[in-house]
């Protein structure tokens, strides 16, 4: 992937688990039209990697996020992929990851023959281990051990690389049903848990097998046990640092580029800015940048970007005022797909407006990263249920032929966080709640009205200022208010009041899939409440909506 240089960092990414939503649509949208035939970010030369091949587990990205955390580069691979990432990267090692299934299951994925037939060294996780034993003489029992959560690794011997500077026994997350047996020839163990004798076997010519998670945060030493296969055993250099791969992204960016001009829709969101910023950095006002305001933002919102962009980094930007259009399209809808559809088509057409009096575009840039990169494709089952579209850039590069530029496709999002720091981006930026592309009108049911929405901006204001001084805005993955569209009745001052209902959203989340309800400190909600019904002409009554996802989303349309 990149060619890295330099020396390794002692800069470690941080584990944080908040990856944001918002791109679902644009992977499938930049497939088809061809991005990840010439993806900007790929190398001509070979990386240092690390390749994890997928069965099914829940935990493969965080595998790969934990190599990367040790400064090597990691991809994941589908199960049924080829060998031809052989010839792509300088591949130093293997991963099996876990699965839901047996090795005994009919159709049950195997390790493809080329990955014993590449010499390079493999570490086999869990269901990884249990097709490790299987496809090499040994034994799988099945079912015989249950051992799920908590347990405790004893060491047997010296670890074989694999174990060192560990403890004698080691706290490990298990979660598995069958165990290994007997270990295959020219395996022996190198350590045992209560319910899996086998619980960690090895050949002493770099191929492992082990049947507990050292992805997960619940073994502590996991980091220690990936960085001792990824140096120890693959002998990689540690050459993935945020440094290293702005610098190479830039350089790729001009390579990809080579002389063409690229457009860029502003979100005010980190990807698009992330994203903005590097290819800035590449090729400076050969960018255009191009931020619609829709009239659905939050207060100030407009002006910040425009400050940021403009003023603070210097970039070329087009600032669009169309909030009559979007206003006027949305007048009298009510209907929650409708308004995400009309706002998606005006979207596009204030875009290619733009984008036309602009004269000859070549490319178009978008903040896909590598997370959406992944589930698109690893994911079996494209035929999931639709419970909302969201709206984002997908459908333009068809429209427009251009060619998409996707400087964060290898990244995770702590990693576009790190590059975004790198080049000088404030964490305020780097670390904002998501918003979603439809905007405030999403959370306002009903017909969207400029007084609604001036209504609502107010409201959002409040939380978010109240949120922030109780220090809870980082440890949320998103707060706001919603305009019901209910009235009930009150009393102010002595008169009967009939205003609107205001609702409070505050969700947690590490990837917006599922979300629970934040218990926000009663003081907090109360704050808002109090704020809210005397501060907000038209307001008076506050409700904290306390449903999780499922069976909620976490926006109300
Ligand atoms: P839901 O409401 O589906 O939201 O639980 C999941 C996450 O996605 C955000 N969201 C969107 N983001 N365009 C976006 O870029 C959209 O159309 C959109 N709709 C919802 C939402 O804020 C939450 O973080």
């Amino acid at each position: 992937m990149y060619e890295l240089s330099g020396k390794p960092s002692t800069h470690r990414v941080s584990t944080s688990d908040d990856i944001e939503v918002g791109t679902y649509l644009e992977i499938a949208q930049s497939e088809r039209a061809g991005a990840s035939a010439q993806p900007s970010g790929r190398s001509p030369t070979k990386t240092q990697s690390i390749v994890v091949i997928d069965f099914g587990s829940q935990y493969s990205q965080l595998i790969a996020r934990r190599v990367r955390e040790a400064n090597v580069y990691c991809e994941i691979i589908p199960h049924t992929a080829e060998g031809q990432i052989l010839d792509e990267q300088d591949v130093r090692g293997i991963v099996l990851s876990g699965g839901p299934g047996s090795v005994y299951e009919p159709g049950a994925p195997m390790v493809p023959g080329w990955v014993f037939d590449s010499g390079v060294p493999v570490l086999g996780i869990c269901y990884g281990m249990q097709l490790l034993a299987h496809q090499l003489g040994g034994a799988v029992a099945r079912g015989t051990a249950r051992e799920y959560g908590y347990s405790v690794l004893r060491r047997i011997g010296l670890g074989g690389g694999l174990l060192d500077g560990l403890d004698d026994s080691v706290p490990v997350w298990m979660s598995h049903g069958d165990r290994i047996d007997e270990t295959p020839p020219g395996f022996s163990v190198l350590a045992s848990s209560e319910h899996s004798p086998i619980a960690v076997m090895g050949n002493g010519r770099g191929m492992f097998g082990i049947q507990f998670h050292p992805e997960v945060a619940h073994t502590p030493q996991g980091a220690e046990i990936i960085r001792n296969f990824v140096y120890g055993v693959c002998g990689c250099q540690g050459t993935w640092t945020p440094s290293n791969f702005v610098n190479d992204a830039v350089e790729h960016i001009r390579a990809q580029v080579d002389g063409g001009r690229v457009i860029c829709a502003l979100s005010g969101g980190v990807d698009s800015t992330v994203a903005a910023a590097l290819i800035n950095r590449a090729i400076g006002d050969r960018l255009t940048c191009i931020f619609v305001d829709n009239g659905l933002m939050r207060l100030e919102e407009p002006q910040r970007v425009r400050d940021l962009f403009a003023r603070n980094l210097g970039l070329k930007l087009i600032y669009v005022d169309a909030v009559e259009r979007f206003l006027s399209s949305l007048a009298r809808v009510t209907d929650p797909e409708e308004k995400r559809k009309r706002i998606g088509n005006e979207f596009i057409r204030v875009f290619e407006e733009k984008a036309q009096e602009l004269g000859e575009v070549d490319f178009l840039a978008q903040g896909t990263l590598y997370p959406d990169v992944i589930e698109s494709k690893t994911s079996e089952s494209t035929a999931s249920h639709k419970i909302k579209t969201h709206h984002n850039v997908g459908g333009l590069p068809e429209r427009m032929d251009l060619q998409l530029v996707e400087p964060l496709r290898y990244l995770f999002k702590d990693e576009v966080r790190l590059a975004g720091a790198e080049l000088g981006l404030s964490s305020e930026v780097l670390n904002r709640q998501p918003f979603p592309g439809p905007g405030l009108a999403i959370r306002i049911i009903g017909e969207v009205t400029a007084e609604k929405l001036e209504t609502l901006r107010a409201c959002d204001w409040i939380v978010i200022d109240e949120v922030k001084r109780d220090r809870l805005y980082q440890q949320l993955w998103q707060a706001f208010a919603v305009l019901t569209n209910t009235r009930t009745v009150g009393v102010m001052g002595d008169r009967r009041t009939y205003q609107h209902v205001v609702a409070i959203r505050a969700v947690s989340s590490n990837d917006a899939m599922t979300a629970d309800w934040a218990r926000l400190p009663y003081d907090t909600l109360g704050r808002i409440s109090s704020r809210i019904v005397n501060e907000v002409p038209s307001v008076n009554r506050v409700v904290y909506d306390i449903t999780s996802k499922p069976p909620g989303t976490i926006e109300w349309e």
